[in-house]
This record gives C-alpha cells, structure tokens and sequence, in this order.
C-alpha cells in the first residue's frame, strides 16, 4: 500500500525549516505533495503562485517521492480530489501549537477524512518564517542561513539588491 501526504503551505518562500521537514516527511512516507495555496489568507504574497511552485521544485528537486503543486481553495478539498489522507503540519514551537490546534480541528470540521499529523524541524531552525526572511532580506540582511542560494538569489532579485 502506498502511503502519501500532503504538506501545505504559502512558502513565501520556501525555507531551510521547511525544506528539513520536508526531508523528513520524505522518509516516512511514499510520496509527499507540498502543496502551495494560492489562497494565502490575507497575506500580501513578495512570490506568485507559479514562482513559490518553482522554488519550491528547484530546492526540493533532488528528494524522492516529493511533488510540487499549486492549489486554489480549501486545503482539505485539494486533499481530498488528490486522495490525500495525511497532512503534515509543522511546529516549531509552542507558540505554533495553538494555531495549528485551531486549523487542525476546522480542518476536521470540514472532513473527517483527513488527519493531521505534526512533525518538528531541527532545532536551528525553529526561529525561521518566511516573513521574517523576506524582511530581512528586504532591509539588505544576511538569508543564506535561512534559505537556499536559488531562494536567496530570488530574493536578491526581488527587493532589487542583487
Ligand atoms: N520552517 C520555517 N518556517 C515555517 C515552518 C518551518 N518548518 N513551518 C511554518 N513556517 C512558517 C511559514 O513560513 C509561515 O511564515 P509566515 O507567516 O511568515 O509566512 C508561518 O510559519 C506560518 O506557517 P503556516 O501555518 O504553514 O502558514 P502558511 O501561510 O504557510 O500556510 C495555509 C497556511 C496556506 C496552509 C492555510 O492558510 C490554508 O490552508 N489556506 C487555504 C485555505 C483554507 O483551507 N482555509 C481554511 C483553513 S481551516
């Protein structure tokens, strides 16, 4: 039997932090789709869609099992139609906790047929987020701890300091 999940996000863009939970859900699972909404909450996107899909593909490129794909809509419906049954969630801290508690149970409101489950990303990265990266990056600082040198010069190019 062949067992996939979904790990979805903005990717705004895609992180260290990200990509190190990536690779570990990689090893538990058959295939992983990072699935990159389109739908972004209120957040004012620095990346489109297609762009955050391409950085995302460019720096996951080399891990087994792990697609790329842009959504539009409600998470759990592009679960569903895809057969996903798993999505992963990330928690960096306890601080995170309360939201992904909040979006797993709407998550489960909306179907119960899919769950969640929660992995943790190495511990140098639990500081990282993509707004805090594209911040930085913006104000003429330092990314390339935080992401990889495709995304940083993406970056660069992006806040025109490349
Ligand atoms: N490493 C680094 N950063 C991480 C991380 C990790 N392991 N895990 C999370 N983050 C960061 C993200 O980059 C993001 O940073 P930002 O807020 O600075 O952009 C922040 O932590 C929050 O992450 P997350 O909760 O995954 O938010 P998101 O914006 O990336 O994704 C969606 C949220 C897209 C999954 C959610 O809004 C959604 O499902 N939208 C679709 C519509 C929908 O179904 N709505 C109903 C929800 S019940």
């Amino acid at each position: 039997m062949t067992v996939s999940a979904m790990y979805p996000g903005t990717f705004d863009p895609i992180t260290l932090g990200h990509e190190d939970l990536i690779r570990r859900a990689a090893l538990l699972f058959d295939k992983v789709v990072v699935a990159v909404a389109d739908d972004t909450s209120g957040k004012a996107p620095m990346f489109n869609t297609e762009e955050r899909v391409a950085l995302a593909r460019t720096v996951l490129a080399d891990i087994e099992g792990v697609e790329v794909t842009g959504y539009k809509g409600l998470t759990v419906d592009f679960a569903l139609k895809q057969g996903l049954r798993v999505m992963i969630r990330g928690l960096r801290a306890v601080s995170d906790f309360e939201y992904e508690f909040q979006f797993a149970n709407m998550n489960r409101h909306l179907t119960d047929e899919v769950e969640t489950a929660f992995l943790t990303p190495t511990e140098k990265h639990t500081f990282i987020s993509s707004s805090l990266v594209r911040e930085v990056a913006s104000l003429g600082g330092d990314v390339s701890e935080f992401v990889s040198p495709k995304v940083q010069l993406a970056l660069m190019e992006r806040v025109g300091r490349a």
